[in-house]
């Protein structure tokens, strides 16, 4: 599917974005593999949840859409059943690496595999640790998938990650959980600690120093997260509420920052310190953006977000916050093209084994608009501003690609057409209808 921006003069209006991706994947699995029932509230309806939720069907668990919320039937940490096919993970590597963590601690073998992006995905960076544990992973030749995964009794490990990454950090987290002794995942910077704080909530004990993370498998304080294979059998009922995407209204943020005279309100937006590294470089490039309503007795800090148009300037983008906004890096280099004078991004370059090669993506399509672009091994050195043409920008099939250049199209003095737009639904349904009711406003 294409889709057609064209470049309305403002946008203005309140609006709310889907639930955080990150947290629903996370909480959909810790419920599976609970005691008791787990009841989600604002799940994320994208396409990637979609494939954590029918993994988990197959993988024998209850999950039922209820007024509302999402409940999930846990069924103990070693209680999935075999899944008479092969398991879908469509193109969520959270997914994949995610499931593949309590996949390795069941009983049984099980193949996971995805679509052809999630297909060139590395994944030796958790077939090693897993595999020391105890596991047994075949993969393609070049270490990606399909993964066929031989679980079973794993023992606890100490590891450090070669790169900082949540989604390696927490499949281990989940074999921790698992497995025989003590799991201590040490990461070279902070990445998003979703993870553990969904754990805590639950329940779990674990502790927390110097970048290590420590998994305590006797603990006495584990509640709704109970090791069965250790028989403590404590049913509890947990009830979970997921924040709006920051990744999904980092969007809109941008889009009111570029766009004259523009004015919005984005409400209920989860704001994870370990998320939101956006909203200190958008600082230093001359942003205010307002928080106000700040909710900060819910398991993760959430709270609205008001921002304006603003002028921009050029800023450095490098170093240990990268993990904190590599998802919102793309949207970033459409900033950059307006700010005055130049944008370095550097040590991005895990921007290259996303969805889509990022760095690749956004290179040749800010060109194709007439952006002043130089692509680094490791990132993007982008001189603003510039006045940016319509063009065909290619999504490569990568969400957050179709998105920001959504944005860049809002900027733009010709329509743009976006080809395979249709892959915003893998994290963001609605996005062009929401973009289409605030751009509307102002005309
Ligand atoms: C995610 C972690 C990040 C991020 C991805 C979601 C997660 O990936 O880019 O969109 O939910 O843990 P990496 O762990 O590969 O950095």
């Amino acid at each position: 599917m294409n889709t057609f921006v064209f470049p309305p003069h403002t946008i203005r209006g309140r609006l709310t974005v889907p639930g955080d991706k990150s947290i629903s994947h996370r909480a959909l699995m810790l419920g599976a593999i609970a005691e008791g029932e787990t009841r989600i509230r604002g799940l994320a309806p994208g396409e990637d949840v979609r494939s954590t939720l029918s993994c988990l069907r197959q993988l024998g668990v209850s999950i039922q859409e209820q007024k509302g919320e999402t409940v999930v039937q846990g069924c103990g940490v070693a209680g999935l059943q075999k899944p008479a096919g092969l398991l879908d993970a469509g193109n969520s590597g959270s997914t994949m690496r995610l499931l593949s963590g309590i996949l390795a601690t069941q009983p049984f073998t099980t193949t996971i595999s995805g679509d052809a992006s999630l297909c060139r995905r590395p994944m030796r960076r958790i077939i090693e640790p897993l595999t020391q544990m105890g596991a047994t992973i075949t993969a393609q030749a070049n270490g990606c998938a399909p993964l066929t995964i031989c679980g079973g009794k794993l023992r606890g490990i100490h590891y450090t990650l070669p790169v900082a990454s949540a989604q390696v950090k927490s499949c281990l987290l989940f074999a921790g959980l698992g497995a025989e002794g003590e799991t201590v995942v040490e990461e070279p910077l902070p990445t998003r600690d979703h993870t553990e704080r969904l754990l805590r909530k639950m329940g779990y004990d674990l502790q927390m120093a110097n970048g290590k993370i420590r998994l305590m498998p006797d603990s006495s304080t584990s509640s709704a997260l109970v090791h069965s294979i250790r028989g403590r059998l404590r049913p509890s009922i947990a009830s979970v509420f997921v924040p709006g995407d920051f990744s999904s209204a980092a969007f809109f943020l941008a889009a009111a920052l570029l766009l004259p005279e523009s004015e919005l309100i984005i409400e209920s937006v989860g704001l994870n310190p370990t998320r939101t590294a956006f909203l200190d470089f958008a600082k230093e490039m001359g942003a205010a953006i307002e928080i106000a309503n700040i909710k900060n007795e819910s398991y993760e800090p959430v709270a609205d977000l008001v921002v304006r148009h603003q002028p921009l300037h050029g800023v450095n983008i490098s170093g240990k916050r990268i993990p904190q906004l590599i998802d919102e890096i793309p949207i970033l280099a459409i900033l950059a093209t307006q700010a005055e004078g130049e944008t370095r991004i550097r040590d991005a370059k895990e921007l290259r084994v996303k969805e889509s090669d990022r760095i690749a993506a956004l290179a040749y399509n800010l060109r194709a608009m007439g952006a002043t672009v130089e692509e680094l091994p490791d990132g993007l050195v982008i001189t603003g501003p510039t006045r940016l043409h319509g063009a065909e920008i290619d999504s490569y099939g990568d969400h957050r690609i179709a998105m920001a250049f959504a944005i860049a199209g809002l900027l733009a003095d010709s329509p743009t057409t976006i080809r395979g737009a249709e892959c915003a639904d893998i994290s963001f349904p609605g996005f062009f209808e929401i973009l289409r009711d605030v751009s509307r406003l102002a005309r």
